[in-house]
Formats: structure tokens, C-alpha cells, sequence
């Protein structure tokens, strides 16, 4: 079990915790802030990386993701410098997948040049929704038109792009949907994250909710309609969900987030930045210090890191279960049985079966498409 690590790779995930203006549905780490010394930034990320590099030895280094945040306003050389360390502290893999977010506004599209010099080799874009009404609706500072313009140079500075929208918005009904998904299909190019609307607790939108003044949401039953019709569209067009919210051609799937949701070890640095780590054949989850000041200070001292937890077998096994679910291809259940220690309750999996949630093939196990849409249900009832 020591190695369990190997079944699922290694990556590092770098948080740049700004933006330029705060979405009023969102509830990331990311806080708005004019001045930002990319320096000393620089310096605590360098820090971290060889702080997490003595725990993690001479591993092949398969991915590096910048999340926010907005990482397109990470100075180009502040990426290049992060990427040459990381470079130089783990042992590279040939086809490293380096991802960077981007917000599609002008400004951003002009640092892609810079990016793709850097190493970065694939762009994810937030474009949320195809018109500006919706956009402005969503507190978004872009248009459609800037969005498109932001997608078209980065096509043409990299060979990897993939863009998000948020579905399930205010006012939108499923015909909506339907015609905004198959536009963006004929744009996009191999991989595309759809996000159903979240009312998350503690956001502007989470507010507006709580005291009934978020108005026009689609019912539960029409976000589920939105979500089986997102499936049967996205496969039509050769982008099948391989994920609960992600499709891609084949062989285009996002190696970093396959990562996580393969269970591998992944470093996390950059305020409030999650890891999972294997050392001395112990999994470890750690956590650094949420507020952006907060990390930098804690960096200063040499440690960026607020909690660092050792996870038991039955933990590993339930994490792995919840990651690994999310997945359309589903998980190893020789793998589940090796982590936990035993193996998953059959009349539940019975019962899963015939109400149509899971299937099951010889030594995997998955959630089909409706149950994917009630995931969180499935695996309650499989962990309980
Ligand atoms: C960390 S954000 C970063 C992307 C980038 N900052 C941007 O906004 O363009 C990743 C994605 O999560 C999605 N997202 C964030 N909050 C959401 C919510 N409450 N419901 C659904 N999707 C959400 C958005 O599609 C967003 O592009
Ligand atoms: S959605 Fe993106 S741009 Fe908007 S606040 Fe969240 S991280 Fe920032």
C-alpha cells in the first residue's frame, strides 16, 4: 500500500489567490488586490517548492497546474521561474502537462505568448456563458466578443485549450442550454469543462439566495434535465464526459485532474492549497494557510503549511472512492478492497445496480450517467 501513490502519478498544483474582480458566485480562495509584489511572491513559491521537494524525492514529475484565483495575472516570468524550479527539484516527465487558468479579458491574452515560453502547454479558460447578459448577470468583467478573441490567440499559441461554462443560470431554460452548449462545441477544440450553477454559502450570489432575491434558477428537476441533455449533447460531438463535469476527445483529458481523481500524490502550494503526499510510504494530507498574508508570513518562517494530517487506510480507501467515482471509466475495485482493508457492502451494490446507478464490470466499478448526476447521493450510500 505504500506506493499506492504510483497508481495515479504526481503533480504539483501552484494557487495564485487574485483577481481583478471578485464573481459573485464564487467561493475559491481569490480576493481582489492592487498591489501585489510578484517578487516576494516568486521567493515564497520558490520556498515551498523545495520545502515539498526534500519530502518527495526523485519523483517523475508528471503535471504542474496554476489554479485560482487568476493565474493569467501571474507575471509570465514569475511562471517561468516556479516551472524551471519544479523543473530542477523532481525529475520532469518528458510529456509534462503544464496547465494555467486563464480569464479571457484582453489583458490576460497578451501574457499567452509569455506563458507558452515559460513551458506552459495547455490554457483553461473561465468564458462561463455565450452572451453578455448572462455574463453581466454573472458579475463577469468580460464579453463574449473579448472571450472569443481571448480563445482565438490562445489556439494560436497553444495546441491545448479548453474553456468552462457554468450552466443552470439564472433564467435559462434547457432549450437555451442546448443551443449555448452546441455553439461552444463548434468552437471548442478537444476539452471542455460545464459546471451546473452552485449557490455556495458565503458568496454575494449565496446572500442574494438566502432572502429569496436570486431569482429565475431552474428547478431542481430542469438543472437535472440540463445535465443529462449536457451528456447526450457533448457525446454527439465526440467530447464524452470522462468526469462529472468534464469532456474531452479521448486522449485529451486533463492529466493533472485525472491526478486527483486517480488518487495519486499531488503537492499543493499557494495560500489554502491542499496536498496529498506519500512519504516514507505514509499518505499525508496537508493544507496551507488560507489568507494570502497569512501564507506569506508562514512562508517567511519556511513553511507555508497550516495542517498536515496522516490519513488511515479506511480514509484513503473512502477518498479514493469519492475521487475515483467521479470518473465515467469509475474505480479499481481490487484497489478500493487493497486500501480498505475489505470489500464494499454487496446488497448495497445490489441495490445501486438495479435502481440504475452503477454498473459493474468485472473489476471496475462506475457510476452510470444518472448516478453520476446524483453522485454525492450514490456515495453516501456506499460509505455508510
Ligand atoms: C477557480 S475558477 C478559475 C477560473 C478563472 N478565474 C475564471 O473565472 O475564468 C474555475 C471554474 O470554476 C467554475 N465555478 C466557480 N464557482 C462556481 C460555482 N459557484 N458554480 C459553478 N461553477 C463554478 C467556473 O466555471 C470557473 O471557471
Ligand atoms: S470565478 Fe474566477 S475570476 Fe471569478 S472570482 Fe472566482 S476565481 Fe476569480
Amino acid at each position: 500500500m505504500a506506493d499506492d501513490w504510483r497508481n495515479g502519478g504526481f503533480g504539483l498544483y501552484v494557487h495564485w489567490p487574485f483577481c481583478e474582480a471578485k464573481c459573485p458566485y464564487c467561493d475559491f480562495n481569490s480576493h481582489v488586490s492592487i498591489n501585489i509584489d510578484q517578487k516576494q511572491w516568486l521567493d515564497a513559491y520558490l520556498s515551498e517548492l523545495k520545502r515539498s521537494a526534500t519530502e518527495t524525492p526523485e519523483r517523475v514529475l508528471n503535471t504542474i497546474f496554476f489554479g485560482g484565483g487568476t493565474p493569467s495575472l501571474m507575471a509570465p516570468e514569475t511562471v517561468a521561474a516556479v516551472i524551471d524550479a519544479a523543473r530542477s527539484l523532481w525529475r520532469p516527465a518528458n510529456d509534462m502537462e503544464i496547465t494555467l487558468e486563464a480569464n479571457p479579458g484582453s489583458v490576460e491574452a497578451g501574457r499567452f505568448a509569455g506563458y507558452r515560453d515559460a513551458g506552459v502547454n495547455r490554457i483553461s479558460m473561465g468564458i462561463q456563458a455565450m452572451n453578455d447578459e448572462d455574463l453581466r448577470r454573472l458579475g463577469r468583467i468580460h464579453s463574449v466578443a473579448e472571450a472569443r478573441a481571448a480563445f482565438d490567440i490562445a489556439r494560436s499559441c497553444f495546441d491545448r485549450v479548453s474553456f468552462d461554462l457554468i450552466y443552470a443560470r439564472q433564467y435559462q431554460t434547457l432549450e437555451d442550454w442546448r443551443a449555448e452548449l452546441t455553439e461552444a462545441l463548434s468552437m471548442a477544440i478537444d476539452h471542455l469543462s460545464l459546471y451546473q450553477l452552485t449557490i455556495e454559502a458565503g458568496t454575494a450570489f449565496g446572500d442574494r439566495y438566502s432572502v429569496g432575491k436570486l431569482r429565475g434558477l431552474p428547478e431542481d428537476d430542469s438543472a437535472a434535465d440540463m445535465y443529462l441533455a449536457t451528456q447526450e449533447i457533448c457525446e454527439a460531438h465526440g467530447m464524452p464526459a470522462y468526469e462529472v463535469s468534464n469532456h474531452a476527445v479521448p486522449g485529451a483529458e486533463s492529466r493533472h485532474n485525472l491526478i486527483y481523481w486517480r488518487y495519486g500524490d499531488y503537492v499543493g502550494i499557494g495560500p489554502g492549497a491542499h496536498g496529498r503526499i506519500t512519504v516514507d510510504g505514509q499518505r499525508i494530507a496537508t493544507e496551507t494557510h488560507l489568507a494570502p498574508t497569512a501564507w506569506l508570513k508562514a512562508t517567511a518562517r519556511g513553511n507555508g503549511e497550516k495542517l498536515r494530517t496522516p490519513l488511515t487506510a479506511e480514509e484513503q480507501a473512502n477518498e479514493y472512492l469519492m475521487m475515483c467515482l467521479r470518473l465515467t471509466k469509475g474505480l479499481d475495485i481490487d484497489r478500493y478492497c487493497r486500501l480498505a482493508g475489505r470489500s464494499l457492502p454487496q446488497t448495497k451494490l445490489d441495490y445501486l445496480q438495479e435502481i440504475g446507478m452503477i454498473t459493474q464490470q468485472e473489476n471496475r466499478l462506475a457510476a452510470t450517467a444518472d448516478g453520476r448526476a446524483v453522485l454525492n447521493a450514490v456515495i453516501r450510500e456506499l460509505l455508510e
